[in-house]
Formats: C-alpha cells, sequence, structure tokens
C-alpha cells in the first residue's frame, strides 16, 4: 500500500467504528488467555507491511471496550467529544511537545488562553495554572505547593530535621492522595483521613478535631484536600465550612474537582455545590471526565494567595531548552511542569470551548443530574433494586435487592454476567462492606430510555441468577 493512501484507508475504517460504536454489543468479551490467542501477539511479522498494520489496527478495534456505548455506564467518562477528538487527531499527526513555544507556539497560546478562560470562571484573580497529566498529578502538586508553602526551605533541605508535617482529606478521598503522601515524603501515617457524614461528605467537626490534635502534640497541619465529588458516592465535601477552619489554622486548601468540578461551569450547580471555591489555594478539574475531552485533559490551578508553580515546580540547569531569546513575551510551560516533555492537549479541549461554550457544557453537566434523578427513581420503583446510600449528586450507588447473606456475591456475579456477556458495564465498589454497583452517565447521547434498558437487562438478568442460586 502506497503511504500516501493510507490515511484515507485508516479514515474510512476510523468512520466506520465511529458510526456503529453505539450499536450491537459494548464488547466481544474474550478471557485474558483467549483474547492472546486471538490476537497473536507474537505473530511473524513482514516488515513494511501496511496490510498487517491495518489487521492489527482491525483486531485492535474488533475486542477493545466501545467506551462510546451507552451500556458502558462504568468510568467517569464514555466516549469523546468530535471536536477534541478531531484536536486529538491533528496533534498526533503535528507531534510536537508543549514544553516550549519554540517548539510548540500555537498550543502554548491556546493552553494560556484556556488556563485564563478556567482562572475567570473559577474566579482565582490573580491565579495561574498549568494542564497536568490528570487529576492524580493534579493532587500532587496541589499537596507539593502546600507542602514548600509551609516551609520554603523544604525544596532545598528535603524534610529533614522538621517538625511533622500533617495533610488531612475525607475517608472517600481517592487514592492519588494517598500517592502524593508518599511520593512527597509526607509518610502515610501523616495523611489522616478524615470519617464522612451520612451524606459521604468529609465531617467537619472531625476534621477539626483532627487538625486540634495534631497540633496538640506539636505536629504542623498543612494541607486539606477536599474533594468535590468523591469517586464511589458523588460527595461534595463543605468548602465554606473549611474555610473558615483554614482562617483558624492556616493550611493550604486543595479542592479535587477531578469528576465533579465540572459543576463550576453550571451557575445554578456551583452554587449548590461548590460554595466558596474562589477562595481555594488550588482547584483541579478533569475535562477528559464528565466534560467529555478525549483522554487525557486535565486543569490544575493556583490561587496564589501562599505559593506560585515557579517557586514549587521549577529546579535544576534548564538552560538548554528553557531560553528567552527570541524576544516573545511567553513563558514556556514546561518549566513549570512536573515532566519535561508535554503531551499536547490543549487543542482539544479549545476546540470543545469553542464548539460547544461554557453554557453548551453546563447544560450537559445539568441534564446528567436530571438523568442521574430519573435513575435514582426508576431505582425506587423497582422492587427488585435498591439504592444503597442517599444520591447527592452525578453517583447513584444501587443493588440488586435480595437477603443480605447473598446480596455481595449475587452482585459481583451479576456485574460479572453482564460484562462477559457484553450486555453492560457498570462500576463496582464497596460500602460499608456491601457490594455497591455505581451507575455514572457521562455521554452526552445518553437518554431516560437508555436508562430504562440499562436496568431492565440488569433486573432481567439478576432474576435469572438469583433463581439458579437458589436451585
Ligand atoms: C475524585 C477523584 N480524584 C482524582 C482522580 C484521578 O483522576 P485522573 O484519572 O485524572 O488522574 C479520580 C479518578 O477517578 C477521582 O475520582
Amino acid at each position: 500500500m502506497k503511504e500516501k493512501i493510507v490515511f484515507q484507508h485508516l479514515f474510512q475504517i476510523l468512520q466506520k467504528y465511529f458510526d456503529s460504536q453505539q450499536d450491537g454489543a459494548f464488547l466481544d468479551y474474550h478471557g485474558s488467555k483467549e483474547l492472546r490467542d486471538l490476537l497473536q501477539l507474537d505473530a511473524r511479522s513482514n516488515p513494511g507491511d501496511w496490510q498487517e498494520i491495518f489487521q492489527w489496527i482491525d483486531k485492535y478495534l474488533t475486542y477493545s471496550v466501545k467506551t462510546a456505548h451507552p451500556s458502558f455506564v462504568n468510568r467517569m467518562w464514555s466516549g469523546a467529544n468530535l471536536p477534541s477528538l478531531a484536536g486529538e487527531l491533528v496533534t498526533a499527526f503535528s507531534n510536537s511537545s508543549s514544553c516550549t513555544f519554540e517548539s510548540a507556539p500555537v498550543s502554548t497560546l491556546m493552553e494560556k488562553y484556556m488556563i485564563q478562560q478556567m482562572l475567570d470562571l473559577v474566579g482565582f484573580s490573580s491565579g495561574e495554572g498549568q494542564m497536568t497529566t490528570g487529576s492524580s498529578n493534579a493532587n500532587m502538586i496541589g499537596m507539593m505547593a502546600a507542602r514548600n508553602a509551609e516551609n520554603d526551605s523544604v525544596k532545598q533541605g528535603g524534610l529533614f530535621g522538621q517538625e511533622k508535617l500533617f495533610a488531612f482529606v475525607s475517608a472517600d478521598a481517592h487514592y492519588s492522595m494517598d500517592k502524593a503522601a508518599n511520593v512527597l515524603g509526607i509518610g502515610l501515617d501523616q495523611l489522616i483521613k478524615i470519617p464522612l457524614n451520612r451524606f459521604g461528605e468529609m465531617d467537619v467537626a472531625q476534621l477539626e478535631k483532627g487538625i486540634a490534635g495534631v497540633v496538640a502534640v506539636g505536629g504542623k497541619p498543612f494541607f486539606v484536600g477536599l474533594t468535590a465529588g468523591t469517586t464511589i458516592r458523588g460527595a461534595y465535601d463543605s468548602i465554606v465550612d473549611c474555610l473558615a477552619l483554614r482562617d483558624k489554622y492556616n493550611f493550604w486548601l486543595h479542592v479535587d474537582g477531578a469528576w465533579g468540578g465540572a459543576v463550576v461551569l453550571s451557575q445554578k450547580l456551583r452554587t449548590k455545590y461548590l460554595r466558596g471555591i474562589e477562595q481555594v489555594d488550588s482547584f483541579t478539574f478533569d475535562f477528559h471526565k464528565m466534560l467529555g475531552a478525549a483522554l487525557m485533559c486535565n486543569v490544575f490551578l493556583i490561587n496564589k494567595r501562599m505559593h506560585t508553580l515557579g517557586n514549587v515546580l521549577a529546579g535544576g540547569d534548564t538552560s538548554y531548552i528553557f531560553h528567552d531569546e527570541s524576544g516573545n513575551d511567553v513563558e514556556d510551560l514546561g518549566a513549570v511542569s512536573l515532566q519535561c516533555g508535554r503531551r499536547i492537549d490543549s487543542l482539544k479541549w479549545f476546540l470543545d470551548w469553542k464548539f460547544y461554550g461554557r453554557s453548551g457544557l453546563a447544560a450537559r453537566v445539568e441534564k446528567y443530574l436530571d438523568l442521574c434523578t430519573y435513575a435514582e427513581q426508576l431505582i425506587a420503583g423497582t422492587p427488585e433494586l435498591e439504592l444503597i446510600v442517599p444520591r447527592t449528586s452525578f453517583n447513584v450507588c444501587f443493588c440488586y435487592k435480595t437477603e443480605k447473606n447473598k446480596s455481595n456475591t449475587l452482585n459481583r456475579a451479576l456485574r460479572q454476567h453482564l460484562y462477559k456477556k457484553g450486555i453492560s458495564l457498570v462500576g463496582v465498589a464497596s460500602i460499608k462492606e456491601r457490594v455497591v454497583l455505581r451507575l455514572l452517565i457521562a455521554h452526552p447521547d445518553f437518554t431516560e430510555k437508555d436508562i430504562d434498558t440499562y436496568f431492565s437487562d440488569l433486573v432481567h438478568v439478576g432474576n435469572l441468577l438469583l433463581r439458579e442460586m437458589e436451585r
């Protein structure tokens, strides 16, 4: 095949895939052993053979999960917005790294433009920010900024011979906080997990108790990480209550909005869920989750109340790469990012922003919440289903209802059966030792009818499995 027609052929395949990604089953399931046999990864290859390359592409698409399918309700993302997919293709073709203006002038300006849009939106009047590789690393940068703001000498001298630093998050915070505490030398013992109230939010009275306890033994509470939309329950920790505590104890207040931070786009939902966000020290949210940008697309914002990104992240001899000889007034983004090479995520973000606008994205988020209300009502009206905890936002935690001693086994088996038969894929987690199925709606095409179909399939299979179990 001539290289000239490679793309022509590739685009035909992609178009066909795109057109059918919501049809049929969401997955042609094969266990790992069988899939290995089907793929034959170590089959002899014919270097330079494009037919062979297209066979690999065909295999890849045939056995992959169709994440844009309405039965894929497992993750915080589903499919990807078309403008952002176009952006991904363009950046893949032009293949650059957005660490310097020199090598990525347009993407640098786009990223800076988008960061400013987000700072204005959130209300960080003298803030700054960057795109990172995702909220996990954004949480780590938030904690790192807090650590360095607490003690400026840490960057140079390390964490030796100092009072112990303590970080606080809710018991349901994302595991990336644990990783951050590990990487940053805080230590998991100094990451205090605060119990939850009955809605799954951090119990602020317990937080204050924890902070006071640490202070009493000579420790330093330096970081409180709130979650805006916890991973399992979708709970929003109270920002305003913690702002009052911050005044008293002077810690860094970070908000992890990886999933639920998207409500910042909707004035109505921001007021309900994110009151006080403009006053926190740092905030992160993912455009690749609820807002549908192609993976990955994260923004980390810092409110320069205490520290700047440069203070925290710049370091080492970078003169070989970051030098300003061209007279441009643009700082290189790589100078203050964790890594050197930076994937270009700004074009897809920018294109989505231009295509949908704030109001289009806000409407999408509001629609998801309405659909969650619909799902909750459907569960309440279905004798075979049960809501496990009160729904406070976008996460619907439910299970197929049966006797308590059978519930966990049945629900795990139900999920596996639905998955392996290519019927649907839902998240699974535990809340107080109960297995819960976690429905997440994150595709703009999703409708009430899809919810009806999803639950009717689930109940049908649940009934069959229960009968088998009771036999
Ligand atoms: C609350 C929360 N924070 C952080 C993350 C990590 O996000 P990322 O995948 O962008 O690293 C997740 C992912 O599910 C999350 O739910």
